[in-house]
């Protein structure tokens, strides 16, 4: 058989053309989807009477058969056949005789390969937010061990406050949710359906464009042919939240790499999750977080390729638009493939308490709370903020923290002091003073991971 397109054409394609042109080498990814949305398709054109019943039957026998042989992986997908779509329909012709040419009945590629990406990202996208929960979950169980651990909490990468290990991580619990919602709320404009769009126009045959959203579960129909066809907004939502959630990623996997070096030595990455060095025995890699950290620029390049692809296309489709797949396979495996990896690594990770609680105790990241005593006390906050940077400067040049100093030293800057400014400057209560909603006290964080809880869907 030569090429489905072939009745116009008097040579044969230059093999290199062949090869250029074609996308099977990557689209077999859509063949589940090809032959569902073919499925729908069908009989959809059975039921009103465009093609004959037992027509459609048989044409349903032979894609459900060839579906089979995709799932067993005993289908040869051929160059010749350019793509997916042209390939299953090769086949169903093979399987079935020349009744399987009627499946294209009322249909183009351009509305199919379009159906299928959609089928696509709704499947990816409901499996991401899966994942997602999964970190989130990770995140969590971290969380309630960690309440009462305190970690210095960081500005500009300087102690600034002490705070409680568990609200340092919940903050990631947070960008998750919101990644969720996003991809949630993208299922709406997913969830539109382009088949029955034909080539750009419309079809001439009378079908039934509602039953074929049924069939196959779409909550909308694209009511434009041409938007329908040559849409690809859904693709690029898909990326730039995918590019979110990788900078999310990121920004943890930071952290993980920060915390777990020596320098710090707050948590440790279990073994299983480290690699060694091929040349120096004592060393333990976080290659895992910073893999993370560095597969996030291809999750970007994939947005920005399809942004441009897409900024100067006429309507509607173009070949060019055959680009939009490599990119979305990439984040999304990418995007699998990441938070797969993460969810266990946090469940596993030792948290060093005694290194973050011996790093609070020297440093003077409770400045702030003898601010607010003196504020407390009657004196304006900028004169008191004056008093402690002064305070600050005397411990320093004399080699001692806040509480290392004795009464008799505080005098020497204010009259104020008293007694009770060693407890007001003890780090347990400098956190649990930080009581308002969304702050740092066991009080707020027990209250935060309910509302966390609550997000949790399974
Ligand atoms: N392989 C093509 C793609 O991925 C399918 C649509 C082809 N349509 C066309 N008119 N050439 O975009």
């Amino acid at each position: 058989m030569s090429k489905l397109w072939g009745g116009r054409f008097t040579k044969e394609t230059n093999k290199l053309v062949e090869e250029f042109t074609a996308s099977i080498f990557f689209d077999q990814k859509l063949a589940k989807e090809d032959i569902a949305g073919s499925l729908a398709h069908v009989q959809m054109l059975g039921e009103c009477g465009i093609i004959p019943k037992e027509d459609a039957e048989k044409i349903i026998d032979g894609l459900l058969l060839i579906k089979e042989k995709v799932d067993r992986n005993e289908v040869n997908f051929s160059v010749e056949d350019e793509d997916i779509h042209m390939n299953i329909e090769k086949l169903l012709i093979e399987q079935i005789g020349p009744v399987g040419g009627k499946l294209h009945t009322g249909r183009s590629r351009n509305d199919q390969v379009a159906t299928d990406m959609h089928l696509y990202l709704r499947t990816k996208t409901t499996e991401l937010i899966k994942l997602i929960e999964d970190v989130q979950k990770a995140i969590l169980s971290q969380a309630k061990e960690h309440v009462e651990t305190l970690i210095p909490g960081y500005t500009h990468l300087q102690r600034a406050q002490p705070v409680s290990f568990a609200h340092h991580l919940m903050a990631y619990f947070w960008m998750l949710e919101r990644d969720k919602e996003r991809l949630l709320d993208s299922l709406k404009r997913i969830n539109w359906l382009p088949l029955g769009s034909g080539a750009l126009a419309g079809t001439t045959f009378p079908i039934n464009r509602e039953r074929v959203a049924e069939i196959l579960g779409f909550e909308t129909i694209y009511p434009n042919s041409m938007d329908a066809v040559s849409d690809r907004d859904f693709i690029l939502e898909f990326l730039s939240i995918g590019s979110i959630i990788m900078t999310h990623i990121s920004r943890l996997s930071e952290e993980l790499v920060i915390w777990s070096s020596q320098e710090f030595q707050f948590i440790e990455l279990d073994d299983s999750f480290c690699t060694g060095s091929s040349i120096m025995p004592q060393k333990k890699n976080p290659d895992v977080p910073e893999l993370l950290r560095g597969k996030t620029g291809r999750v970007y390049g994939n947005l920005v390729g399809l942004l441009t692809v897409l900024k100067g296309l006429p309507l509607a489709y173009n070949k060019d638009l055959q680009e939009d797949k490599e990119g979305m396979f990439d984040t999304a495996e990418t995007l699998e493939g990441s938070l797969k990896l993460l969810a266990p690594m946090i469940e596993t990770m030792t948290v060093n308490k005694e290194v973050m609680r011996k790093a609070i105790n020297n440093d003077f990241s409770n400045a702030t709370d003898i601010a607010d005593y003196l504020v407390r006390k009657g004196l304006p906050f900028r004169e008191a903020h004056e008093v402690i940077g002064k305070i600050v400067l005397y411990a320093i040049q004399s080699g001692k923290f806040l509480l290392d100093l004795s009464l008799d030293e505080y005098h020497q800057f204010s009259g104020l002091f008293e007694e009770d400014i060693y407890d007001v400057l003890a780090p347990e209560h400098v956190v649990a003073v930080r009581n308002s909603f969304g702050g740092t006290s066991s009080e707020q964080i027990r209250e935060q991971i309910k509302l966390a809880e609550a997000k949790l869907t399974r």
